[in-house]
């Protein structure tokens, strides 16, 4: 046991500039709370010159990765830079040299995940902590990994991207437009380096996988998921959810079908009731419903992005990391067995919301109703609402429980009919199997 151990950083921005700052400016407070002495030791980024937010002596930026990686005097590896590839290679380096790597790259770790956690059987000195990957602060692998042990888990669902739900919750709120919130989520430091993670649910679906992980013991592929974002929802669609009792959330979960025992994983936006505590999360804010088998029901909220929150979740990683040093605890990464199977996307069954640009013309109703009919697909409820151009009007309908192939089909020959207008526009509602 060394009476100092040392971090370096993989990344000096938005997130690790939270951690060097708490760790810097609270150091007698924190070594006793992390149960050992630490030395900030040294930084990779892409631009020593770049002007940060923290104060770092010129000694400790550098811009050679090896300087981190491969120093034999650097026991904990946190890696907060991003991206897949070079954070990958880089963190692969850290494992093989048998340091404990610290990582908020969900995207790295849906990605690489299988391939890194191979690798840690190999390197039995070197561990792997992750808690920042998944809803900010709100310490969610702990939670499954410790706390929720003895739990096999039917469904998780949750919101897990800060920045869309604050998206939707000023634009709902203030009717404010998306540029402009997502300007406002940028500056607070929510938004990935590529924004279209965020946007087009991609993000989400990594912390899905992880949580996917956690709970299955499987790497689900994005390819085995449905990934939809929230670009074309329109003010209109919040405002008519709210007639239906919903408001629209992006929505991650994870299911296990009682009866095949295969699970679904899927981030889309979805009309979720108001009664449901997870559709009054709002703003930044996170939240994850887990239902164990043990446990029931359990809700975790908190701040799903940002400096401070992360950092919180980072640093009870290095927690974990000095612990794991002192006493060479080994920490387990996934209870469950892998094994499991996917339920094929086309068989996935909800109930749908959508959203038709029609003619308001005789015979449209008619029409419409003779395409769900052919495709199997009954109508549950159905709306007619003025539209701003003459001569067309919305079609505000949900349906009942159909499976994504037969509502694909019916899109598709929606779409080729004379009556409609734009591509129908559909949302799942989001139904709680387990409630
Ligand atoms: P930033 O873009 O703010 O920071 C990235 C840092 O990594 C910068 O310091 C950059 O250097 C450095 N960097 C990037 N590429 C390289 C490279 N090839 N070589 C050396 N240095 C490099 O990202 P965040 O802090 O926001 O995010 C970091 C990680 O944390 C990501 O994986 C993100 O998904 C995750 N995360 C972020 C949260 C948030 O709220 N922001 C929340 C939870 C997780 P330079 O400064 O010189 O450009
Ligand atoms: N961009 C991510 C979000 C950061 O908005 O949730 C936290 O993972």
């Amino acid at each position: 046991m060394k009476s100092k151990y040392k971090i370096g950083f993989l990344g000096m921005g938005t997130v690790a500039q939270g951690v060097w700052r708490h760790l810097a400016n609270n150091h007698a407070e924190m070594s006793r709370r992390l149960g050992a002495d630490y030395e900030l030791s040294v930084a990779c980024v892409r631009s020593a010159a770049k002007k940060r937010g923290v104060e770092i002596a010129p000694e400790r930026l550098t811009e050679n990765p090896e300087d981190v990686v491969s120093n034999p005097e650097i026991d904990v590896v946190c890696e907060l830079m991003g991206g897949v590839e070079t954070a990958f290679k880089l963190v692969k380096k850290a494992v093989e040299n048998g340091k404990i790597v610290i990582t908020a790259n969900k995207a790295m770790l849906c990605e690489k995940g299988a391939e890194l956690f191979a690798l840690l059987e190999k390197n039995p000195k070197s561990q792997i902590f992750f808690e920042a990957s998944v809803a900010g602060g709100i310490p969610i692998i702990k939670s499954l990994r410790e706390g929720l042990v003895a739990n096999r888990f039917s469904l998780i669902y949750g919101i897990l991207n800060g920045t869309c739900n604050y998206i939707l919750t000023r634009m709902e709120r203030e009717n404010a437009t998306y540029e402009a919130v997502l300007e406002d989520a940028r500056r607070l430091g929510y938004v990935e380096a590529d924004e279209s993670l965020d946007i087009d649910g991609i993000d989400s679906a990594h912390k899905a996988a992880v949580l996917a992980y956690l709970a299955h013991g499987r790497w689900v592929k994005l390819s085995e998921m449905i990934v939809n974002g929230i670009r074309e929802i329109r003010l209109e669609d919040m405002l008519w959810a709210r007639e239906f009792g919903c408001r629209i959330k992006l929505l991650a979960s994870i299911k296990r079908d009682s009866e095949t025992g295969k699970i679904s994983v899927a981030v889309y936006p979805a009309l979720l009731p108001l009664s449901d505590v997870v559709a009054n999360v709002n703003e930044v804010f996170n939240a994850v419903a887990l239902e164990g088998d043990l446990v029931g029901r359990t809700v975790h909220i908190g701040r799903g992005a940002g400096q401070n929150a992360t950092a919180s979740a980072v640093i009870s990683d290095i927690a974990d990391a000095f612990r794991a040093l002192n006493s060479n605890a080994k920490y387990v990464s996934c209870h469950a067995s892998n094994g499991v199977e996917m339920m094929p996307l086309k068989d996935i069954e909800s109930s749908f919301y959508m959203r038709l640009s029609v003619k308001d013309e005789t015979g449209t109703l008619a029409k419409i109703a003779s395409i769900f009919a052919s495709q199997k697909v009954s109508i549950e409820l159905l709306e007619q609402k003025r539209h701003v151009n003459a001569n067309e009007a919305w079609l505000i309908l949900t349906t009942h429980k159909t499976s994504e192939f037969a509502i694909r089909e019916a899109c598709k020959a929606l779409e080729e009919s004379e009556q409609v207008l734009e591509k129908p526009f559909v949302l799942r509602i989001f139904e709680d199997t387990q409630a």
